[in-house]
């Protein structure tokens, strides 16, 4: 078997809990694909572009799989997941397609499979599927980890498929997810990540589908657990455990979450928050929850709070009817923040969003190739003026593994995500190394033990 995983990280952390659900029923991982008598590819849709990539990867098979007869292949993720099976009548060399809450079917699917059917499970669920499964780990370097704490979303931002493909927001027990992270420590890993589309709003009362805080009884209101609970619970698990988590919502970030990071040692200094748009006009068509001032306002009580917090963003450039003004708002209010880092995209428009249905995709393509590099521009000059403040201090950093460039340095991030290399001496992966910053550019920090 061989998994090759596209998209956001709760992907990546899919394939590891696929992976370890099949290697139950006796399938062994591979890292060479023409050995594979089974790839799977675990897909995103959230742009056209990425939704392309996939249907060339599949293409490409063709060959494999004409050397091979036993071979079968899988699409798994949110295409499989938007597409159904529309996806075995478009691409002829698929056998297998199932969605995100569907893997704990892969044994009885593959079974099928392999009786020469094709078979396709889509279906959606309302309760956090996989808390029970230890994740085989893939490709890790045994230093960091992500781990899910929630699946689906609730938030119907209009431009965006994930509701469609993940479906339902949904919180995980806090016993498995303090379970994992222990026995992450006890196997020598230093870091985990908690993923959820918009771990603010994170909330566990027993299961189910996300509700209202305020609509649970006094008795569910007093064992319940949020977001900031949560945080402290694995933040307490070892104080060498790092702690980072990702995505924050502006809309939901609370101060209490806010104060916790501040608490304790161990939870990075470091918040990736959206905004997608510097124009209130623009965040209201995209039902974003807040305008431009809330925004701002929620930077403010970061900073004020974590002072140097490591601060990032997602901007959707040329939304529909986007104007000259609105874009420059967007550039305005990056001015205003200056972030540390960001990822930013052109927008691609997804079929059966409301945006999709309602409004018009109405900036010409060269417009849109213009604004977006305005905006990488502009945060490339942010990032270098924010990693020359670094320079001259010194950093706690968490070694990850060898430097690309040479065997004799080592990297690894500070607390505010940034990536650092410095020469390896005696240290190894796993290892928090005191780093004094020399030079950086402005995407890495170069530094010295000290
Ligand atoms: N749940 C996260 C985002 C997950 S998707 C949040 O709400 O912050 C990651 C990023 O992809 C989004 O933040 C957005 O910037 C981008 N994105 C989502 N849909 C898009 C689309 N239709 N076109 C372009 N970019 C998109
Ligand atoms: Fe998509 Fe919005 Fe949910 Fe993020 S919060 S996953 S952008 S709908
Ligand atoms: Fe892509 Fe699905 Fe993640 S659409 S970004 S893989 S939730």
């Amino acid at each position: 078997m061989y998994i090759e995983s596209y998209g956001c990280a709760m992907n990546f952390s899919d394939s590891e809990i696929i992976a370890s659900i099949l290697s139950k029923v006796g399938y062994i991982q591979t890292s060479d694909i023409t050995n594979a008598d089974l790839i799977f590819l675990n897909t995103c849709s959230i742009r056209d572009k990425a939704e392309q990539t996939i249907r060339s990867r599949i293409k490409s098979f063709k060959n494999l799989k004409s050397k091979n007869s036993k071979l079968k292949i899988g699409v798994l993720g949110c295409m499989a997941e938007r597409l159904k099976n529309k996806f075995l009548e478009e691409e002829k060399l698929v056998d297998l397609v199932v969605g995100p809450d569907a893997y704990k079917d892969l044994p009885e699917l593959l079974k099928s499979v392999n009786s020469g059917e094709r078979a396709v499970n889509v279906e959606l669920s309302l309760e956090e599927t996989y808390g029970d499964i230890s994740p085989v780990r893939l490709n890790s370097n045994n230093v960091t980890a992500f781990v899910s704490i929630m699946r689906g979303c609730d938030n119907m931002c209009t431009f965006c498929v994930v509701p469609f493909t993940r479906g339902r927001e949904r919180s995980r027990d806090p016993e498995t997810i303090v379970q994992e992270i222990t026995k992450l420590y006890n196997d020598g890993y230093r870091e985990v990540t908690l993923l959820g589309q918009n771990v603010d709003s994170y909330l566990w009362y027993g299961g189910g589908p996300k509700i209202d805080f305020n609509k649970l009884s006094e008795i569910k209101k007093a064992s319940s657990v949020n977001f900031s609970q949560l945080l402290k619970k694995v933040a307490k698990i070892n104080s060498n455990m790092r702690i980072r988590f990702s995505t924050s919502h502006p809309k939901d970030i609370t101060d209490e979450v806010i104060n916790t990071i501040s608490k304790f040692e161990n939870i990075c200094n470091y918040i990736h928050l959206p905004v997608q748009s510097g124009s209130s006009r623009i965040l209201k068509l995209m039902n974003r929850g807040y305008n431009r001032d809330w925004y701002i306002n929620r930077i403010n009580k970061i900073r004020e709070i974590i002072p140097n917090c490591g601060i990032s963003h997602d901007i959707i450039s040329s939304f529909c009817t986007e104007s000259e003004k609105d874009h420059n708002d967007t550039l305005s209010l990056m001015e205003e923040v200056k972030f540390d880092y960001g990822y930013m995209f052109k927008y691609s428009e997804r079929p059966n969003t409301k945006a999709a249905r309602k409004f018009k995709d109405d900036v010409s393509e060269n417009v849109k190739s213009r604004r977006l590099s305005e905006i990488i521009e502009k945060q490339r000059i942010h990032s270098l003026i924010k990693n020359r403040e670094k320079v001259g201090n010194t950093y706690k950093v968490l070694v990850e593994g060898k430097s690309k460039k040479s065997n004799d340095f080592l990297y690894g991030r500070t607390t505010h995500n940034l990536v650092t290399i410095f020469p390896k001496k005696k240290f190894s992966p796993g290892d928090y190394v005191k780093i004094k910053i020399k030079d950086c550019n402005s995407a890495t920090l170069f530094g010295e033990s000290i």
